[in-house]
């Protein structure tokens, strides 16, 4: 079992197909984190809880004899405030006498099987899942002894996964009210900081930018406080030992199933050991539990890899596509779409639309969807958000009509909307000008011309929900993408009396999860693909949701490589949208190859393509169809990292069977060499390879030592050019 307790050395120990995490019951009913990297057999591990002779100004608990414990310098398994541990806390709690001292200690523990689904408020938070037998769960509950707060920190283990899902339930069982000033998922604690922080910072259109260095003494943090994710950090963390690369070395990769406010903080102590806090950002929280109630954090997923940080991707991935996607569409083929957004922007009517399906039919593409500017008098981004009914000026005949149009040009129809927000020129704000969020006495600033709804409020989401439910009910429509176009300012909710303006954020996210939790079970058919400006809420609480996500408003294909390999980081390949779009700045079937690496789509004017841009278009959506189990389903490989790279960019697809393999190079910039190797990886040695382009025929042991050869004649490969080749086990 994944999951032992062992009495008589009070241990706890998770095991993965690839790590041991260990922690123990210590005097006092301390926790104490002993252990987390490779598999090891040990149960003695009760040394690994000292951190040298560290006993200066840093206090030891009454009655502990140990000269060696202090809390300051003890790795603890979910820190605590001012009980004598100065480093960065994981809970925070302010009692009835309003000071902020947290002091966990252990009271008991079970373990069963499967995973239990997380909820707050009669809201399901998105969350990883497994039935019974699919993975393992301990849950260890522990007391603040003055307030009577109750901690439970959960621990699912999905063993073949090499990961695991934690989580902490908090409990008031005091008889006074308190306030959670902090309340973070998920405490991990390392003895040494030879780890390399790799992570992803990013802007409007340039996403997922990929960093690395090392850790340094004192506090290293990414964090959001816009109200959702936001492009600017992404909530993962990577900690890659010196020297660990792709295929190679020791990787923990941390990322927090959340859509708000976030906070990873690392803080290196002055003995030189990380602590490493994943959660909702303290900076805009503070959440007051009256006694019988409780609070849920959102999830955090820790993956180990012994093998790099690939096998940490590969493995996030694999999980995330089995235990954390809830829709059919996860497993089930997607159409390959064409949106009209980049081509019309406002500027279209229905029988513009009616072309576009036609003509992208002979393509071969299988779905439109009508993007922005369809309802209400949305013929520029300063009106009708919020008036989700037709514009039939625009689509004469209505929305009945035109689907059925398109429908009859033999694609299906997906609708854009975005659902959380309101421009105040529309009819919604207009008969409910006190539904945005606004803090008392502010004026909202605006974005984008448009303010944020109050999806705290129930009668808010009412609306939205039957609004969106009158279109979708009543039509053919098969896919939905929803839209989030602003961050929230001058943040306030004038029903939430003045002690819980710190629980505003986490609440809206919550009313965000219930909206999709809503809209996804009332219409399960739907495909949903979220969107917040492109890829700023590219995150796991998403993904719960919506198995596709659009990556970047950017569709440059030579700039989508760095976008889409940091989101690969994460993410899996078959969870970013990917369009081939009119962008200038590589020809058509480099483009094609780029959007392969994630669910190709087209975003242009297909009227507009010349014959032969219309025939490398119907040949990459057979490509899409012929790959798509490799694509969707397969294990990819980052080869060469266009972010370092002068030249190339290379990934492969391998099949879990490792019986295909697509491999892809872009070349970026011509390179001053014409010959020209890459090496492959994750292939069968012993299996022989047959390229299916030349019927060459080689060793995987040759494909992933000496590689393929990709050596051009002068003048060799023009920049924006690309080669893909498949290759197929005998
Ligand atoms: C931002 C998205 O990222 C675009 O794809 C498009 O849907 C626009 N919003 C529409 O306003």
């Amino acid at each position: 079992m994944p999951i032992l307790f062992q009495p008589e050395n009070q241990l706890f120990k998770l095991d993965t197909k690839t790590s041991t995490y260990a922690f123990m019951v210590h005097e006092q009913n301390y926790l104490v984190h002993l252990y987390y990297g490779p598999k090891i057999p040990d149960t003695q591990l009760k040394h690994l809880m000292y951190r040298g002779w560290y006993d200066s100004l840093s206090p030891r608990p009454r009655g502990m004899e140990d000269r060696r414990f202090s809390l300051d310098s003890i790795p603890q398994e979910y820190s605590g405030t001012s009980n004598g541990d100065f480093r960065i806390s994981a809970l925070e709690v302010r009692g009835q006498a309003g000071d902020t001292v947290t002091d966990l200690r252990y009271v008991g523990h079970r373990v069963f099987s499967g995973k239990p689904g997380l909820a707050m408020e009669g809201v399901t938070m998105p969350a990883t899942f497994a039935g019974e037998g699919e993975a393992q769960t301990l849950e260890v509950e522990t007391v603040d002894a003055v307030t009577g707060v109750k901690a439970f920190l959960l621990y699912t283990v999905f063993e073949n996964y090499g990961a695991m899902a934690r989580s902490v339930r908090l409990e008031n069982a005091g008889s006074a009210p308190v306030s959670l000033e902090r309340a973070y998922s998920l405490c991990l604690e390392l003895p040494t900081m030879d780890y390399d922080m790799v992570h992803m910072y990013g802007r409007w259109a340039k996403e997922n930018t990929v960093v690395r260095h090392p850790l340094q003494h004192g506090i290293q943090a990414i964090q959001s406080k816009r109200g959702m994710t936001g492009p600017n950090h992404n909530p993962f963390v990577a900690l890659a030992r010196e020297g660990t690369g792709e295929e190679n070395g020791q990787a923990i990769g941390v990322n927090l199933v959340y859509s708000g406010n976030f906070s990873m903080e690392i803080e290196v102590d002055t003995l030189g050991c990380p602590r490493l806090l994943a959660g909702i950002n303290p900076a805009s929280f503070c959440w007051r539990l009256e006694p019988g109630q409780s609070f849920t954090t959102p999830e955090a997923v820790m993956v180990f890899s012994e093998n790099g940080l690939g096998a940490m991707s590969r493995d996030f991935h694999r999980l995330y596509m089995d235990h954390l996607m809830t829709s059919r569409w996860a497993k089930q083929k997607r159409p390959i779409l064409i949106n009209d957004w980049e081509a019309a922007v406002f500027d279209f009517d229905d029988q513009l639309l009616v072309e576009f399906a036609q003509e992208a039919k002979k393509l071969g593409v299988e779905m439109l969807v009508m993007d922005d500017g369809w309802f209400g008098a949305r013929n520029d981004d300063s009106h009708g958000l919020g008036d989700w009914r037709v514009n039939e000026d625009k689509l004469k005949g209505g929305l009945q009509s035109l689907i059925h149009r398109v429908n009859a040009a033999g694609l299906k129809f997906g609708i854009w909307y975005e659902p959380e927000m309101v421009n105040p020129d529309s009819d919604l704000y207009r008969a409910h000008p006190d539904w945005i969020i606004q803090a008392k006495g502010r004026v909202n600033s605006l974005s984008r011309n448009q303010c944020v709804l109050d999806m705290t409020r129930e009668e808010v989401r009412d609306n939205i929900f039957q609004q969106m439910a009158d279109v979708v009910g009543s039509h053919n429509i098969e896919y939905i993408k929803w839209d989030c176009n602003r961050n929230i300012s001058e943040a306030g909710n004038l029903q939430l009396p003045p002690e819980r303006q710190g629980e505003f954020f986490h609440r809206y996210v919550l009313g965000v999860y219930d909206l999709m939790g809503r809209v996804t079970q009332a219409f399960p058919h739907i495909l949903l693909e979220n969107c917040s400006s492109g890829g700023a809420r590219f995150d796991a609480g998403m993904l719960y949701y919506s198995p596709q996500i659009w990556t970047s408003d950017c569709t440059d294909p030579i700039e989508r490589l760095t976008i889409q390999f940091g989101a690969s980081l994460c993410y899996p390949a078959s969870s970013m949208g990917a369009h081939v779009s009119a962008s200038s700045r590589a020809g058509f079937q480099t483009k094609g190859a780029v959007a392969l690496m994630g669910s190709h789509g087209f975003e242009l004017d297909p009227r507009k393509l010349t014959q032969e841009e219309k025939e490398a278009a119907r040949a990459q959506v057979q490509e899409y169809h012929k790959y798509y189990d490799l694509t969707h389903y397969g294990d990819l490989y980052r080869l060469t990292d266009p972010a370092v790279h002068p030249f190339f960019c290379d990934w492969a697809f391998v099949s879990p069977d490792k019986n295909q393999v697509l491999f892809t190079r872009v070349v970026m910039r011509k390179p001053e060499n014409y010959f020209q190797y890459r090496r492959l990886a994750g292939l069968d040695p012993e299996k022989f390879y047959v390229d299916q382009e030349t019927g060459d025929r080689y060793s995987g042991a040759l494909l992933m030592n000496v590689g393929i050869d990709l050596s051009q004649p002068w003048p060799g490969p023009e920049d924006g050019s690309s080669v893909t080749k498949y290759f197929v086990a005998e």
